[in-house]
């Protein structure tokens, strides 16, 4: 059971992207299906990325589930979700999957109904907690709304933060003592800072009363459009050959992108934090066992 929530203090620095990235980039065993929860009250953007049809799966319905859980949390599984899955993750239930396999919580565009959806989670986010992998993307957690109250119920918030914006900065140093006050009820809280930042990893954390820096983003349209669904690798061999040759890269690898090489460290950092230790496969292995 991990809960990772990704936000922003102001601007839009890339949170939905980044957040889209991580889950797409976890380091999934064999009952670890992980799921990006789009928790935006000012409305989610996936479904739009990705051409998605308004459905009966999405954050209302996991809002409306949380509202009156049944005991084991158990409800009707969405039509696309395996049983198998769906009755292992209450949080899958409500899930679609995007092609390439992430699933996805969508959050409705319109920001009225996704508003009302993070409050009701923010209320009741028992569901939510009970997933086995959720990558939650709050959006903008301006303190004292449903978003900044979502992330009390986190495992680890990454706090993503443009450099050389100098008013996300001042944000960023004003918010500190609430961003403390949420690693004083457990929640390990930590940066990931996109464009170019001249500081050090100390010099930010002395501004931000001692928040580490866990990921550096770089500037990458060709790996924000692979994660907004718009990248095709090409297919033909002719077309592979000449982009390995033009790139001295694996056509079929994804990390030669900087955001997916990033966002992927990121999730694996986020992912030994529960792990108490072990290694992925090692954890893959006790998962096997388990089932
Ligand atoms: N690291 C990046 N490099 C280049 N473009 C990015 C990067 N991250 C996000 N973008 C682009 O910036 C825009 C806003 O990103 P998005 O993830 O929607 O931000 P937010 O969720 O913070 O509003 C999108 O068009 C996205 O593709
Ligand atoms: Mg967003």
């Amino acid at each position: 059971m991990t809960v990772v929530a990704v936000c922003s203090l102001s601007g839009a620095p890339g949170v939905t992207s980044l957040a889209t990235a991580m889950a797409a980039a976890w380091p999934s065993g064999v009952l670890t299906v992980p799921v990006l929860v789009e928790a935006d009250a000012s409305g989610g953007d996936v479904a739009a990325w990705y051409g998605l049809e308004p459905g009966p799966a999405g954050l209302v319905s996991l809002a409306a589930a949380s509202r009156t859980p049944v005991p084991g949390g158990s409800c009707a599984p969405a039509s696309h979700e395996t049983a198998s899955s769906g009755s292992r993750d209450p949080v899958l239930r409500h899930a679609l999957e995007l092609p390439g396999g992430l699933r996805v919580v969508a959050a409705p565009s319109d920001p009225l109904e996704a508003g009302r959806a993070v409050e009701a989670l923010a209320r009741n986010p028992r569901l939510l907690t009970l997933g086995r992998v959720s990558v939650v993307d709050v959006g903008r957690a301006v303190p004292g709304s449903a978003g900044a109250a979502l992330l009390r119920h986190a495992d680890t918030a990454v706090v993503l933060v443009e450099a050389g914006q100098i008013e996300q900065a001042e944000r960023l140093r004003v918010c500190a003592p609430v961003l403390g006050s949420l690693r004083q009820d457990g929640v390990r809280v930590g940066l990931a800072i996109t464009g170019h930042c001249q500081h050090t990893d100390s010099e930010v954390s002395q501004v931000t009363g001692g928040l580490p820096v866990w990921a550096r983003l770089p500037h990458d349209t060709t790996g924000a459009g692979l994660v907004r669904g718009e990248h095709h690798p090409p297919q033909r061999l002719r077309d592979r050959l000449a982009a390995w040759r033009a790139q001295r890269r694996d056509p079929d690898g994804l990390e030669w992108m900087p955001l997916i090489k990033a966002a992927k460290a990121l999730a694996e950092l986020c992912d030994d934090f529960d792990g108490l230790g072990l290694g992925a496969e090692k954890r893959r292995v006790l998962e096997v066992q388990a089932a």
